[in-house]
């Protein structure tokens, strides 16, 4: 079949897999290849088990992989068939050398540069979908600038905003899509391209254009501001559990305010995620390199926050029971960094079965999805820690369990039955305000949500 337009996208992961298999979904007309260097992650995505869990995601793969979406290892013969490619290779922080613990470490992308450089033979545009660093894509351009055979290449930025567990909705009806692209005609014409492959499906209202670094940043600063509203409403459940305030009632009264809105106001263990932290170091780097001390503080505090409500969150369980933990059993119910996805990465969950362990409680994890990650994540982890599907198998002759995760699945257990088989006196830490504490209360036992008096029976 002849398709109108080769879209290659050059990183199989939770973010390059879904983009491309809704763009492919969308467009029959074009084709679309994601290729990967992990060979084993390309095997999966041309099984029966996908590598990411996306609700909606299997049904559309199933129907389009072998037809007009592929999945493949050869990263050069995708580099030399493709006309648009996407790169969403990561960037982790960096952790070694200038910028260690904040900078985006960019060497898979400088890496991915070469490559591209080096297999291309015909002019490409190049779509920064990773998120990077604001001018990444004037660096990307430099490196690329440098053939000397002829070969042209545009980069235009398309950042994504999918969130996990939401992805496929999030693609398919995006609050806004952005391109940003430089002013030149090829600019011009490369920005086209993209709008015109999102035209597809997105009304032309919500695909808006800018520059470039304007594009680069604004991804930066979407992030940046999520996770601050989580952060803000995180600090006051500290002030709310001191005082006889109700951190819901509060986020109610507030986010009823139409200017500021009642979402991403539920106070929590702290936020987790591939993004939110990278981001805003990554935001604090920008602006300490351009001399905005006063700015970098500002944002650096987000992530200060945040790693405070999980400390505070692991020093309520030991005050509660009666400071000490060791050879105490700790149930966690999930470990993913938020419900509906099994990825763990920055999930306040790590943190927490750490500092517990260091304290010698004896951890038991539980989570529907996330049980292989949160083996890995432990892996050199010393103390006692074992791993169950099953929620009432996890909380048998435990001392306490925590929310870790706002699962569905841990609102409707039986509690009375939990309860039953654990060691007394029994504590509930709800990390997420999920559960009914009342009732938890009168079944006996001792409740501590985030940001409300506790109910305790001594
Ligand atoms: C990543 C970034 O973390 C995020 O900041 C960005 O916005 C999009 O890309 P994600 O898709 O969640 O997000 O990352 P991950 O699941 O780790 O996938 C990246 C993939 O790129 C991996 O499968 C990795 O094998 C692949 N990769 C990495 C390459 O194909 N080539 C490389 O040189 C490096
Ligand atoms: C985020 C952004 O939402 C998305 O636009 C971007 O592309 C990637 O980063 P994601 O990390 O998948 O997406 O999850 P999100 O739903 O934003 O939640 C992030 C963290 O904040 C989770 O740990 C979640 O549990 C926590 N959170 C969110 C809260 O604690 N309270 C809230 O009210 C909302």
């Amino acid at each position: 079949m002849d398709f109108k337009k080769h879209i290659l996208c050059i990183g199989a992961g939770y973010v390059g897999g879904p983009t491309m298999a809704v763009i492919a979904y969308k467009c029959p007309h074009y084709k679309v290849t994601v290729v990967d260097i992990n060979p084993a992650r390309i095997a999966e995505w041309n099984s029966q088990e996908l590598p990411v869990y996306e609700p909606g995601l299997d049904d559309i793969v199933r129907e389009i992989r072998g037809r007009n979406l592929f999945f493949s290892t050869d990263i050069e013969k995708g580099i030399r068939e493709h006309d648009i490619i996407f790169v969403s290779v990561n960037t982790p922080t960096k952790q070694f050398g200038v910028g260690a613990g904040q900078a985006a470490d960019l060497q898979y992308w400088e890496k991915t540069a070469r490559q591209i450089l080096q297999f291309s033979g015909s002019d490409k545009i190049i779509v920064e979908k990773s998120t990077l660093p604001v001018k990444t894509a004037q660096a990307m351009q430099r490196i690329l600038a440098t053939g000397g055979d002829g070969v042209e290449f545009e980069v235009v930025s398309n950042p994504e905003f999918l969130a996990e567990g939401t992805a496929i909705d999030d693609l398919l009806y995006p609050d806004r899509v952005l391109v940003g692209s430089g002013n030149s005609e090829r600019g011009l014409m490369a920005r086209n391209e993209l709008v015109e492959i999102y035209a597809n499906w997105v009304p032309a209202e919500r695909i808006i254009t800018t520059n470039i670094w304007s594009s680069e940043l604004s991804k930066l600063v979407a992030n940046a501001f999520l996770a601050q509203r989580v952060s803000s409403i995180n600090s006051i459940s500290a002030l709310c559990e001191r005082t006889d305030a109700d951190i819901d009632e509060v986020a109610v009264a507030v986010g009823m305010d139409s200017r500021i809105g009642n979402r991403f106001l539920e106070a929590s263990v702290g936020f987790g995620g591939s993004c939110f932290k990278k981001d805003i170091l990554n935001l604090v780097y920008l602006c300490r390199f351009y001399g905005l001390h006063e700015v970098a503080d500002y944002w650096e505090n987000v992530v200060k926050i945040n790693q405070y409500q999980q400390e505070r969150f692991v020093l309520n369980i030991l005050n509660s029971m009666f400071n000490t933990l060791s050879g105490k059993k700790i149930c966690l119910f999930g470990f993913a960094f938020k419900a509906n996805t099994g990825d763990t990465r920055e999930s306040p969950a790590i943190f927490i079965a750490r500092r517990l362990l260091e304290e010698k409680a004896e951890v038991v994890v539980t989570d529907p999805k996330a049980l292989v990650n949160a083996k890995k994540d432990l892996e050199n982890v010393n103390g006692s820690l074992s791993y169950t599907g099953d929620p009432y198998e996890a909380a048998r002759g435990c001392h306490a369990i925590a929310i870790m995760t706002e699962w569905d699945l841990y609102k409707g257990l039986d509690y009375k039955g939990i309860f039953q088989s654990m060691s007394k006196p029994a504590f509930i830490f709800d990390g997420r305000n999920i559960l009914d504490h009342e009732k938890l209360f009168e079944i006996g036992f001792n409740v501590f949500p985030i940001g409300k008096p506790p109910l305790t029976h001594y």
